[in-house]
């Protein structure tokens, strides 16, 4: 997508220097646009762990130059040893996102029958790339498929802006480009519809008002920023057509894991009959997973909480406290909404059900574990 009219990607290889990979420092924005290197495979964990990169489509391709970086930095007797030891590392880095372990697996299973160093490292950098550049492709065609539902909803108002709520940041910063829950607006703008976004602040990162709302300005994209408990009474006012959200991990019965607040806005839409929609390349299904209640949700520290980031008068980013010095704060980052309260699922293949058996017949191909498959319904 674009910043100030230059077209930019989250991740990329530095142009002069195949050893070195470039992120955004997502902490940062929307006050500074700060590009980081990274030169190894701590590197790219520390930026996993500490959110430099986050969004489940961004952290799988971070790890997957993270694992062509451990490739070059390994030593040749042991070249394949390091790289099992350096995806187990990365996968330590953050438990929720599914794309994460997928990239690393993906990696691995591209070197693993490798056995000359200089094609083990050439295979990593081929992969890590395709990787990326399948992520930003699935992303496009979310884009889309997700276009024609604002098309349908557009119809039915003409002269009115469809009212689209998100949550979180699902857009291109949390993937490599087009995002998966902005994928479909950006698409709609394209066409033609005319679209307006409220933006939920997404407490405690402020994922929704620091970089969604900077993606959509830097799109011109007619936004709103409202507060996270803002969504219910907007919608029982009529004044939301339509949810779209991202996901982090969904399992192949359809149950989606996501930023924290995202379940009540899936019941809040519920109750007001509102389409809640979930965006999402394959790579973030987990196919072992039936139940959403065993995944694993993420729980950060209590500072993300008690204390808040922003550009102070002097334009220096500051921390400042906000609750009692010594409150116990429990951060948990993710929850997870059932199938039954998705409408359905936007994927790069196409719209369908929240239901494991039409998951698995759209993406048979994708199931390596066929006996762990028992499909309901
Ligand atoms: O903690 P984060 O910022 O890595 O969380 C990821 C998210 O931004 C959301 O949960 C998003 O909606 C899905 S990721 C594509």
């Amino acid at each position: 997508m674009k910043v100030d009219g230059t077209h930019y990607r989250t991740i990329w290889l530095t142009a002069d220097d195949p050893s070195t990979v470039e992120i955004i420092d997502q902490r940062q924005l929307p006050h500074r646009f700060v590009v980081e290197p990274l030169r190894s495979v701590e590197d790219t964990f520390t930026a996993i762990k500490d959110m430099l990169v986050r969004g489940a489509g961004l952290i799988g391709a971070t790890a997957g130059y993270g694992m062509y970086l451990a490739a070059l930095q390994a030593d040749e007797s042991r070249l394949l040893e390091e790289m099992v030891r350096a995806g187990a590392y990365l996968k330590s880095a953050r438990p929720t996102a599914r794309n994460l372990g997928w990239a690393v697996d993906r990696m691995l299973a591209a070197v693993v029958e490798l056995e000359a160093p200089a094609t083990i490292r050439e295979t990593s950098l081929a992969t890590a790339a395709a990787i990326a550049d399948e992520d930003a492709e699935f992303c496009r065609l979310i884009g889309e498929h997700g276009k024609t539902l604002i098309q349908d909803i557009a119809r039915t108002k003409p002269g009115d802006p469809v009212n689209i709520l998100t949550h979180c940041n699902a857009g291109w910063l949390a993937f490599v480009d087009y995002g998966s829950a902005t994928a479909p607006i950006y698409a709609a703008r394209d066409a033609g519809i005319d679209v307006h976004v409220w933006v939920d602040e997404t407490r405690p990162w402020n994922q929704g008002s620091r970089l969604t709302c900077w993606e959509l300005g830097k799109e011109a994209i007619n936004h709103t920023l409202i507060t996270d408990n803002a969504g219910g009474h907007l919608m029982q006012h009529g004044l939301v057509d339509l949810v779209i959200v991202g996901s982090d991990r969904t399992t192949r019965a359809g149950d989606v894991a996501n930023k924290i607040g995202t379940y009540l806005k899936a019941l809040a839409a519920r109750d007001n009959d509102i389409p809640f929609y979930v965006a999402l390349p394959s790579s973030t299904f987990d196919w072992q997973l039936v139940h959403g209640t065993d995944i694993e949700i993420e729980i950060r520290s209590g500072d993300e909480i008690t204390t808040i980031a922003g550009l102070a008068k002097n334009g220096t980013i500051e921390s400042v406290r906000l609750a009692p010095d010594s409150v116990e704060a429990a951060n948990y980052v993710f929850d997870v909404t059932p199938s039954r309260l998705v409408n359905g699922l936007i994927t790069e293949r196409g719209i369908l059900a929240a239901e494991e058996a039409a998951i698995v017949e759209l993406f048979t191909d994708k199931i390596t574990d066929t006996r762990s498959l028992h499909v309901t319904g």
